[in-house]
């Protein structure tokens, strides 16, 4: 058993039935917004970063990937004094199987939703209205051997999701996450949870022997690290497969999800194309998935 960051064992999907939240917060505040769920842990990471957790609807079933809308009321109409749900997508980045939920955030100073969301505590509320969706999911793609994973940012959550899925080590020989931030402190998360999964007795038996089956490629751009650049341009150099010891993009074996800013997505995608690859739905199936991080 490993600890939140990095997973818990799997549970029964067809366990979840009934409405009630699975987990237990501390304090059970009596549910006042629409969709409440409790928030059961917060942990800050930079002034720009944060994930925290919530009790899950038992009812609500999702694939590792995809996104939901959450949110909290936004401000009373100064006429009529009616609140409304501010909400905004966010990707799911715990696994399918979960008990609970979690979501990494960025905290946009002056956006509505975040500027507040950011000084969430454990027992307050959040609203989450169950209906999930999104391309970065494993029906969208076709069989492969290598799964790329490619994320700046908070892009990296819905893959949060998919590592500590078994389903992605039943369906590829290899997983290699990308994760660009521009300063070394934004790839905490990312490098914390492979940590926590190689470490997990569980994770171990479907990491292989080497513990090599999940690799992590983790660059920065605007700080000192020990690997520095665009992921684009250590693709465009080539220099990403020669530290990983891997051959160039192949249609026949590699399969990419892709999750960052519009342009960097484009890049990506130009990239891959470039390859021979093409880009899937969950309607028609190909090589990679693409999907934006945020908007704007
Ligand atoms: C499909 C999808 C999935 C998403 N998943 C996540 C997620 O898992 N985690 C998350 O933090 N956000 C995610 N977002 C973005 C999220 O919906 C909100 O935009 C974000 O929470 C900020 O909300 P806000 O109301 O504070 O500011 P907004 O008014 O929504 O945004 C203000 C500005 O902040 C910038 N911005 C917004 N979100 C981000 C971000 N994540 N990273 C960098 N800059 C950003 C953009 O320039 C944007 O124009 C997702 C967006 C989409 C479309
Ligand atoms: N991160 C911060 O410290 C910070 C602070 C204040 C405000 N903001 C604002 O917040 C918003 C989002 O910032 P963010 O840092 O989360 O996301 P971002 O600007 O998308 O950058 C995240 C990472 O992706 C890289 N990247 C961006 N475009 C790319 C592309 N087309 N191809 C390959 N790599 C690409 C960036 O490299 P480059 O560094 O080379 O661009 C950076 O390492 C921006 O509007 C920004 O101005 C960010």
């Amino acid at each position: 058993m490993i600890d939140s960051a990095g997973g818990a064992t799997p549970r029964a999907k067809d366990d979840m039935t009934d409405q009630s939240p699975v987990t237990q917060a501390a304090v059970k505040p009596v549910p006042t917004l629409p969709d409440a769920q409790t928030v059961t842990e917060v942990q800050h990471y930079t002034d720009r970063l944060f994930r925290f957790r919530t009790t899950r609807p038992q009812s609500l079933r999702f694939r590792s990937g995809e996104f939901v809308m959450i949110g909290l009321m936004g401000d009373p109409d100064p006429a009529t004094g009616k609140q409304k749900p501010l909400l905004r997508a966010y990707s799911i980045a715990s696994p399918s199987w979960d008990d609970e939920l979690e979501f990494y955030s960025i905290k946009v100073p002056d956006g509505p939703l975040t500027s507040r969301l950011q000084h969430i505590q454990p027992g307050e509320q959040i609203i989450l209205r169950p209906k999930p969706v999104g391309t970065l999911v494993h029906d969208a793609l076709l069989p492969g051997k290598r799964l790329w994973l490619f994320a700046t940012g908070t892009g990296f959550a819905p893959f949060a999701s998919i590592i500590r899925d078994p389903e992605t080590y039943e369906r590829f020989d290899e997983i290699i996450v990308t994760h660009t931030c521009r300063e070394v402190a934004e790839l905490t998360y990312s490098r914390e949870m492979i940590e926590g999964l190689r470490q997990d007795e569980l994770m171990q038996e479907l990491l292989g022997a080497g513990l090599d089956k999940l690799r992590y490629y983790p660059t920065t751009t605007r700080e000192e690290s020990a690997r520095m650049g665009r992921i684009t341009t250590l693709i465009e150099t080539g220099e990403v497969f020669r530290d990983l010891g891997v051959a160039p993009f192949d249609p026949a074996v590699d399969r990419g999800m892709v999750c960052g800013s519009l342009p960097f997505n484009l890049d990506i995608k130009a990239l891959l194309e470039g390859a021979g690859l093409r880009e899937g739905a969950n309607s028609e199936p190909a090589e990679f998935v693409v999907e934006k991080a945020f908007v704007g």
